[in-house]
Formats: structure tokens, C-alpha cells, sequence
């Protein structure tokens, strides 16, 4: 077993702003280094998180408040299950890439709940796993409603542009709260795929390099 931990990197963004995109090709160029990288998402493929996805996809109605804290849930579940949680993997050496974190729970919830609360919701997960950095990806909800309007055959829960607003404008805000206790890149997602995946490599490169 490896000594040095893995490093542990989360993407955020509202819903196609270009995340898992982004993470495919960052976790290739890990890999390019023989690291070790496993990519994950939330909500997580555990229980909570696909009750979840049923409440997203409105095949089950849940209150709002009570899904954030299903979010929260899930993601301490995410972290400290005993199958495959993150914390375990990332003790033993392998790097860790996330589709959201804490800060999808801070900015999408705190439209109907106080922000306070959600972050105490996630203060143990916080606690137990902090990111090495958060990447933003920055885009108009219009661009990513027009992208996503392509690829997709169902509306989910929170994508549509008036909340999708309100997300993005918590996200800002957030980041400008946060900026001097964690390590958030803020990403223009409106570049080319390519100009993006060299920006955020020339951003976390010195994570995987000695
Ligand atoms: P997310 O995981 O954030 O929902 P995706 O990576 O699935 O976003 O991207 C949503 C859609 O936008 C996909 O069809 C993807 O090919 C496209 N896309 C991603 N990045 C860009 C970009 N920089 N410019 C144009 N289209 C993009
Ligand atoms: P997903 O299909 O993963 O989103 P994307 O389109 O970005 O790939 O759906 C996750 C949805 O759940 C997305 O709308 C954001 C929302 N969400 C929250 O509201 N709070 C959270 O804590 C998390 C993790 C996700």
C-alpha cells in the first residue's frame, strides 16, 4: 500500500456546464501518469443517492428541505461507506475525481433553504474530506440549456432557467465567501473542450507532479 495519499478534486457547476466532459479527459491525463484515478459522482450509486435521482427525475416527490438533507446524507455515505467510500480509497493512495460536492448542496439548496443550515448539514463530510480544489466551471444557464437540450430526453428537477439562475448566482456568491478557506478555480466554460482541459491541467498538474 502506497504512504501518500491520493489527491481528491471535485468539479462544479451548474447542470451542463461541461463537467463530466472535463472530468473524462483529466482523469486520462492522471491515468497518462500511471496514477491511479477513479472517477465519481453525486449523488453517489449508493442507496441514498438513487432514491435521489427518482426524486430529480420527479418519478418520486420529495420537499425540498428534506432532500437537502438526503443530499448531505448521501454524501457522508459516499465518503465513509465500507464498500467503496471515497475516504478509504483516498488513504490508500488513489486520487479521487468528483461530479459535485459541498458546494452543489451550498448553492443549489440555499435557493429555498438557509445557507447556514445546509452547510452545517455538511459540516462532517467537510470535516472527514477536504478537497484539494474545487473547479468551477462558469456558464450562462442559457448555453448549457441549449447544449443539454440535444443530448437529452428528459428534464430533470432544478434544469430550468429561472433556478439554474439562481444556482449560478449562489455559486458566485458562494465563491467569494469561501475563496479564503478552500481552494476554488473558477473555469470559463464557454471555451473550447480543449482550451478548458488545458487550463484546469495547468491548475491541478502540480497535485500529480513532483
Ligand atoms: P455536465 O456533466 O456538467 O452536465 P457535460 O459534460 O455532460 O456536462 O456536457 C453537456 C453537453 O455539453 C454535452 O453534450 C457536451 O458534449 C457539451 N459540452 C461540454 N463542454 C462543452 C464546451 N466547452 N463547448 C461546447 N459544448 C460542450
Ligand atoms: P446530474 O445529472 O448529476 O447533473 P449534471 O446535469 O450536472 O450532470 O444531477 C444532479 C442534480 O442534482 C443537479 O441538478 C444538481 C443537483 N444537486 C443538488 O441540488 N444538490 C447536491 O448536493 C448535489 C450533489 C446535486
Amino acid at each position: 500500500m502506497s504512504s501518500k495519499k491520493g489527491s481528491f478534486i471535485v468539479f462544479e457547476g451548474i447542470d451542463g456546464s461541461g463537467k463530466t466532459t472535463q472530468i473524462n479527459l483529466l482523469k486520462q491525463k492522471i491515468e497518462s501518469l500511471g496514477i491511479k484515478c477513479l472517477d465519481t459522482r453525486e449523488p453517489s450509486d449508493g442507496p441514498i443517492g438513487v432514491l435521489i435521482r427518482q426524486c430529480l427525475t420527479g418519478r418520486m416527490q420529495m420537499d425540498e428541505a428534506a432532500l437537502a438533507a438526503l443530499f448531505a446524507a448521501d454524501r457522508l455515505d459516499h465518503i465513509n461507506n465500507n464498500t467503496n467510500g471515497l475516504k478509504s480509497k483516498i488513504d490508500e493512495g488513489i486520487s479521487v475525481i468528483s461530479d459535485r460536492f459541498i458546494l452543489s448542496n451550498y448553492a443549489y439548496q440555499s435557493v429555498k433553504a438557509p445557507l447556514e443550515w445546509v452547510m452545517q448539514l455538511n459540516s462532517q463530510a467537510l470535516n472527514t474530506l477536504r478537497p484539494d480544489c474545487h473547479i468551477f466551471i462558469d456558464v450562462a444557464p442559457e448555453t448549457t440549456l441549449d447544449r443539454m437540450a440535444n443530448g437529452r430526453f428528459q428534464t430533470e428537477l432544478f434544469e430550468n432557467k429561472t433556478r439554474l439562475t439562481q444556482v449560478r448566482e449562489k455559486y458566485l456568491e458562494l465563491i467569494e465567501k469561501l475563496k479564503q478557506t478552500e481552494n476554488i478555480i473558477i473555469i470559463d466554460g464557454n471555451s473550447s473542450i480543449n482550451e478548458i482541459a488545458e487550463e484546469i491541467w495547468q491548475k491541478v498538474s502540480y497535485l500529480f507532479t513532483d
